[in-house]
């Protein structure tokens, strides 16, 4: 087992990462029980992962309540929020319980939240069954639901008491989330670590092909660096944990456009936003022509996107700049961008004019 600490003094956690770990579950969450039930959230798409956590618990003497959510994006809603908290309520969750979010992001986000506001606030332990929910979501306590006037505008710093990561659960994931949730793991590399990109270069198709030993490495590399970034700026207000919004603002847009539908899932819309940021400080001087194409190639080379079109996008510069004014990183008016001086040399950049951004998009 790997064991990565997520360093934030009394809000401190582990995060570990076991194959098999699912069937283990129990020993995990004893200590965490208080000899209490266990409320456990999922929703269908990981009905035989909540399958294994239930027996792993009934076989350790802990009891176990379901709460099973309808998948998909759909759920993180205001109705979902006071569906799940009155059901938490109704089982009689205390302050001093962990409830088990089992699923992708958006079981954790909203689970999350809901733990946040349930009596002020209760336990919770996060057991992510998406790549990019391991690599990424379930990591930092960001928690939040989406409202009329966008995705996660409403939400909280929440942090897990634990997060259990079973890199054996990506077996059964669809190949396209698998590569979607890769684009997280790449992130880490184009932030500030030139030697995992190169890593990722050379070991990304075994990974999707589901070598072992590249997918555990992924994954807790990728979690050293979030642990390491979170620790370092919790709430997102030094700047350092902004840099994980690297390809996210240029993401936003074609997510937008694309009407946050499985048209575009939110890593290819990253994909193709981390390669944008590439393409526009090539194309402003930043970084090298070479640097930005070997970004573009090694994502192309994956099956990701690596621009507007590659991720099925036709619209002009004006269209996905007026999707960025509704970005909620719009700062007093301006856009912070994420920009790059080369391969893991990332930027924060407030001073970016948008008739420039507008008129890369429709050059590129
Ligand atoms: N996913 C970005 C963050 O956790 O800050």
């Amino acid at each position: 087992m790997i064991e990565i600490a997520v360093a934030l003094g009394a809000r401190s956690y582990p995060v570990r990462v076991e194959r098999g770990l699912l069937a283990r579950v129990a020993e995990h969450l004893a200590p965490l029980s208080r000899g209490r039930p266990i409320v456990i959230v999922s929703d269908a798409n990981v009905a035989a992962h909540l399958a294994t956590i239930q027996a792993s618990l009934a076989a350790g003497g802990i009891a176990g309540e379901a709460i099973v959510l309808p998948p998909g994006e759909g759920s993180k809603s205001w109705a979902m929020l006071e569906r799940l908290t009155d059901r938490l309520l109704a089982l009689g969750v205390e302050r001093g319980d962990h409830v088990v979010a089992l699923g992708g992001g958006v079981i954790g986000d909203l689970v999350g939240f809901a733990c946040a506001i349930v009596k002020r606030g209760c336990g919770f332990v996060q057991v992510p069954t998406t790549l990019l929910a391991q690599v990424d979501s379930s990591v930092g306590g960001k928690t939040a639901i989406n409202t009329l006037a966008g995705k996660n505008l409403v939400g909280a710093f929440h942090q897990p008491a634990l997060v259990l990561i079973d890199p054996d659960v990506l077996d059964t994931l669809p190949p396209r989330q698998v590569r979607a949730g890769y684009a997280e793991v790449v992130k880490y590399g184009l932030i500030d670590d030139p030697a995992f990109f190169a890593w990722c270069e050379a070991n990304a198709a075994a990974l999707l092909a589901g070598d072992p030993a590249a997918r555990d490495h992924a994954i807790a590399h990728s979690v050293a660096a979030k642990a390491r970034i979170v620790a370092a700026d919790e709430r997102e207000t030094t700047g350092a944990r902004a840099l994980l919004n690297l390809g996210h603002t240029f993401g936003h847009a074609l997510e937008a456009e694309a009407d946050f539908s499985d048209r575009l899932l939110h890593g290819e819309a990253v994909a193709a936003g981390m390669a944008l940021a590439f393409g526009y400080s090539a194309a402003h001087g930043l970084c090298t022509p070479d640097e930005a194409g070997r970004v573009a190639a090694h994502l192309r080379s994956i099956g990701l996107p690596d621009g507007v079109a590659a991720a099925g996008i036709a619209a002009t510069g004006a269209t996905l700049v007026d999707h960025m004014l509704h970005d909620k990183k719009m700062d007093a008016g301006t856009l912070p961008f994420l920009l790059a001086r080369g391969i893991g040399r990332t930027f924060l950049d407030r001073s970016v004019k948008l008739a420039d951004v507008r008129a890369f998009l429709d050059a590129a």
